[in-house]
Formats: C-alpha cells, sequence, structure tokens
C-alpha cells in the first residue's frame, strides 16, 4: 500500500493519451489499482486515472458514495477498477441528451467548473481478472466515468468547459449552488 504522487493540470503526462494495457491480469497492475484506490480515498476523491498518479496507462479507478448518488443515478456504487475503458454515446447529440454540472478533479486543487456530459453512455472496458464489463451508464455514473476516461486521453476538465466564466477556486464563490440543467 502506498500513497502515490498526483500531477497536478499543467504536467505533460496529463496531456498525452495513455497506453492500451496489453495484460489486464498482470499482478503490478492490481497493485497499482490498490495503490490508486488508496489515494484516491486519501485525497479525498471519487474517481482517479493512471495519468494523475505519473502512470500514463489506461486504467481508472472510481466509486460513488451514498452522499454523492445524485438523481437519475440514486445509487451508491462500489470501488471499481476499469482496464482499457471505452465510451460510446447512448443518444445523438440533441437538446437533453447532455446536462451540465459542476466538476472537480484532484489534478486541480480547490477548484471547479460547469462541465456538459453526455447523460447517457454505454461502456465497454476489462477488470483486473480479464474479462469483459458492459454497461450503460446514467446520471453521475456516467459522468465520473466521462471525467475519469477523459484523462486517458490527455483531457482535463476545464478543455470541456463551454464557459470558462463558472470556473475558479471553490475557496472565493461563497455561493457554490449545485448548477443547471
Ligand atoms: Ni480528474
Amino acid at each position: 500500500m502506498a500513497l502515490l504522487k498526483i500531477a497536478r493540470m499543467g504536467h505533460p503526462i496529463l496531456m498525452k493519451p495513455a497506453e492500451y494495457i496489453e495484460d489486464p491480469t498482470d499482478p503490478a497492475l492490481a497493485q497499482l489499482a490498490v495503490d490508486m484506490f488508496e489515494t484516491m480515498f486519501d485525497a479525498p476523491g471519487v474517481g482517479l486515472a493512471g495519468p494523475q498518479v505519473h502512470v500514463s496507462r489506461r486504467i481508472v479507478v472510481y466509486y460513488i458514495p451514498e452522499d454523492r448518488g445524485d438523481d437519475p443515478e440514486p445509487d451508491a456504487f462500489p470501488p471499481t477498477v476499469l482496464i482499457n475503458p471505452v465510451l460510446e454515446p447512448l443518444d445523438t447529440v440533441s437538446q437533453g441528451s447532455t446536462s451540465v454540472m459542476r466538476e472537480a478533479c484532484l489534478s486541480l486543487p480547490g477548484m471547479s467548473g460547469l462541465v456538459r456530459r453526455h447523460k447517457r453512455i454505454g461502456l465497454t472496458a476489462q477488470n483486473l481478472q480479464g474479462q469483459t464489463i458492459e454497461r450503460e451508464l446514467d446520471g453521475f455514473h456516467a459522468r465520473i466515468v466521462q471525467h475519469e476516461c477523459d484523462h486517458l486521453d490527455g483531457i482535463v476538465y476545464p478543455m470541456r468547459m463551454d464557459d470558462l466564466s463558472s470556473f475558479g477556486y471553490d475557496s472565493e464563490r461563497p455561493e457554490l449552488s449545485e448548477d443547471e440543467e
């Protein structure tokens, strides 16, 4: 078990695509996942991607705590590892297929901003046993997985923002509201 150093926005490792993982059952990968969970819970955060801990490989860990189960996905979700995740929007981009919510990221500590995401996505990934996971996700669950998978493609959430006026330090925003749509 080890706490890993978290890369902050500006570090080149956050800006480049991460490498495909050939062997999801590699024991070293299982140990990395354990360390990523420990680092995520310590931070604390709800998701972490390989590049954020200076490992440019396609691995994501996340969970949904009970107090963050925003509608329309009210359920908590257990700690999960995704290897080589691939996402597909389940709706064509039209009115109502996306939503805007405030996001934060362990690579931009103390900051947040409003980000538009697909409401529903299809997820295909592998787990640490090498099995294929296929799921349909919506709500907060879909959002967090989109955020984490973006890290694997060198994308940090401010790069997804429509309007940077909502971006900034939480400590300077006394009336942080749960915004929008
Ligand atoms: Ni992030």
